[in-house]
């Protein structure tokens, strides 16, 4: 078998080379998307990782995926505006339909929970209220300002159209840190997720969608931060 990736890689180059990396990443809890510009023996020193482990599941996954037909699109290949629309799509999409969801299961656990569980979920429903509230204001400033400049620059390639992008560019790159920051903080707080003995279906429904909007999140940011905006830079 040949061995494609080693520890010097950084995060984010796996995972460009291979999408399906982060499988095996949130499987670890490495951040790909926010820590993707660090090689990955940081992460290894820094969270006790089994090397070995990790890079032959790497590798064999890789190996796997390269024996298939694969499906999955070469990002780095496509047009600025196809990887925007499939974003915008999948992605952005997703938040505006869970986010409102989640709010409201959030709300209902703290209620219902408040006695043996408030101090946990005053916190949790204070962070996703804050996280809802930068990803909102997020997703408009991607949608209406930078991917259209981007977009543009596409169909015209100019200096200060690029310039322009990229200062915008600078400024999600930076909300992507705070949300990935909110996210970590969300995970610690419950304790990875832990639903107490005395949680019910709803208390799972909630941590489950927080889970859900955490893996989604990382793709996002992940195709934003190491895939659109480093072939921005390049240019
Ligand atoms: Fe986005
Ligand atoms: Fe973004």
């Amino acid at each position: 078998m040949t061995k494609v990736f080693n520890k010097k890689q950084k995060i984010g180059e796996i995972a460009t080379i291979f999408p399906k990396a982060t499988d095996v990443f949130m499987k670890y809890n490495i951040d790909f998307c926010c820590g993707g510009d660090r090689p990955l023996s940081e992460a290894i020193d820094e969270q006790n990782i089994n090397e070995e482990n990790l890079i032959s599941e790497l590798n064999e996954k890789y190996e796997i995926f390269r024996n298939e037909v694969s499906q999955e699109k070469d990002w780095t290949q496509e047009s600025y505006t196809d990887l925007i629309d499939y974003i915008v799509n999948k992605h952005h999409s997703y938040m505006k339909e869970v986010l409102p969801i989640t709010t409201d299961l959030v709300s209902k656990i703290l209620q219902v929970h408040y006695e043996e569980s408030g101090d946990v979920l005053s916190k949790v429903h204070s962070l996703f209220n804050s996280l809802r509230t930068e990803i909102e204001a997020h997703l408009i400033k991607e949608e209406e300002i930078l991917f259209p400049r981007i977009k543009e620059y596409e169909k015209a390639p100019s200096k200060s159209l690029l310039d322009e992008a990229i200062k915008v560019m600078e400024e999600t790159e930076n909300e992507h840190d705070n949300a990935g920051d909110i996210l970590k903080e969300i995970r610690k707080i419950t304790n990875d997720y832990e639903v107490p003995s005395t949680g019910c279906f709803t208390f799972e429904k909630t941590y489950e969608k927080l889970q859900n909007i955490e893996s989604d999140l990382f793709q996002h940011i992940h195709l934003e931060n190491n895939i659109l905006f480093e072939r921005l830079k390049r240019n």
